[in-house]
């Protein structure tokens, strides 16, 4: 198999089913887990709403509220809550969130009371509750291409007629520079609090490895964060999901929803 990051890029056309790659099984959950649980340690701080160079997320939240519903909400990959939080600060009720990080979810459980927390895989979680799945930033990490398809078929038989699938993901080419065979080392400076340095080597030509080194400067603790990412594109990500059966109703865009990451919006 290829390995050049060069091919993904133009690679927005073809079809998803040759980009397979069988680099990821459950085996391994326990391990990730344990990843997140340590990136939980700044993640808050990070990836706040309130933080001025970080994601506005209040955008993100403004584009989802234009649609109907959001009376039983699930969000899969809750992390620390960032998103729903917000959503529990308008008004909404009856929050779920799924994450195989107990302590990330212990953060969100402060900022949403009655948050019901489940700590799963969300491959494996059920789906038949909600009129709302929200996924922000949960779909590309170390979940394979199989395992997505798998995902959204389960997904849309479990989900009730109506109900909507929200997903947010990077679009990954704008974020990372290419060179050869590796994604050429980075470093971000955000707030004046927080250095992040990161590796990314590819391991087949849509997934890569990375490892990500943080450097807190207010308390000077460091650690790092490693993971694997199958990286999809936009559109090989929509006709993913309505190959399950979704219909794909709306975009929103960084430039329309404020955020740093495109929105894509289904319907069972
Ligand atoms: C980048 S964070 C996003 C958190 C939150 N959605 C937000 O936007 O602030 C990704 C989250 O997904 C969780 N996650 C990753 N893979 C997962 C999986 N297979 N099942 C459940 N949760 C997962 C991680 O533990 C982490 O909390």
């Amino acid at each position: 198999m290829s390995s050049n990051p060069k091919i993904w890029l133009t690679r927005e056309k073809e079809e998803y089913s040759e980009l397979s790659t069988p680099i990821y099984d459950s085996v391994n959950a326990p391990t990730w887990s344990k990843e997140y649980d340590k990136l939980s340690v700044i993640y808050n701080d990070y990836y706040a709403p309130t933080w001025p160079e970080g994601p506005n997320l209040e955008g993100l939240i403004s584009f989802l509220t234009k649609f109907s519903g959001g009376t039983n909400i699930c969000e899969v990959g809750v992390g620390t809550g960032n998103v729903i939080g917000l959503l529990y600060n308008l008004g909404y009720k009856n929050f779920t969130g799924v994450d195989i990080s107990p302590k990330m979810m212990k953060i969100a459980k402060q900022k949403i009371p009655g948050l019901i927390t489940i700590e799963q895989d969300l491959r494996e979680a059920n789906y038949s509750e909600f009129d709302w799945v929200i996924a922000v930033g949960s779909l590309y990490n170390r979940i394979s291409l199989k395992d997505k398809k798998e995902l959204f078929l389960k997904m849309y038989n479990e989900m009730a007629e109506g109900a909507l699938f929200f997903v947010s993901l990077r679009i990954y080419k704008y974020n990372y520079d290419f060179e050869n065979d590796k994604i050429i080392s980075g470093e971000e400076i955000q707030h004046n609090r927080f250095v992040l340095n990161y590796t990314h080597e590819w391991i087949s030509y849509d997934s890569y490895y990375g490892v990500g080194h943080y450097l807190d400067l207010k308390t000077n603790q460091s650690f790092e964060y490693a993971y694997k990412t199958h990286v999809i594109s936009g559109q090989n990500l929509i006709n993913l999901v309505c190959d399950a059966g979704f219909k794909h109703i709306a975009t929103g865009a960084p430039e329309d929803t404020g955020y740093y990451a495109n929105t894509w919006v289904f319907q069972k």
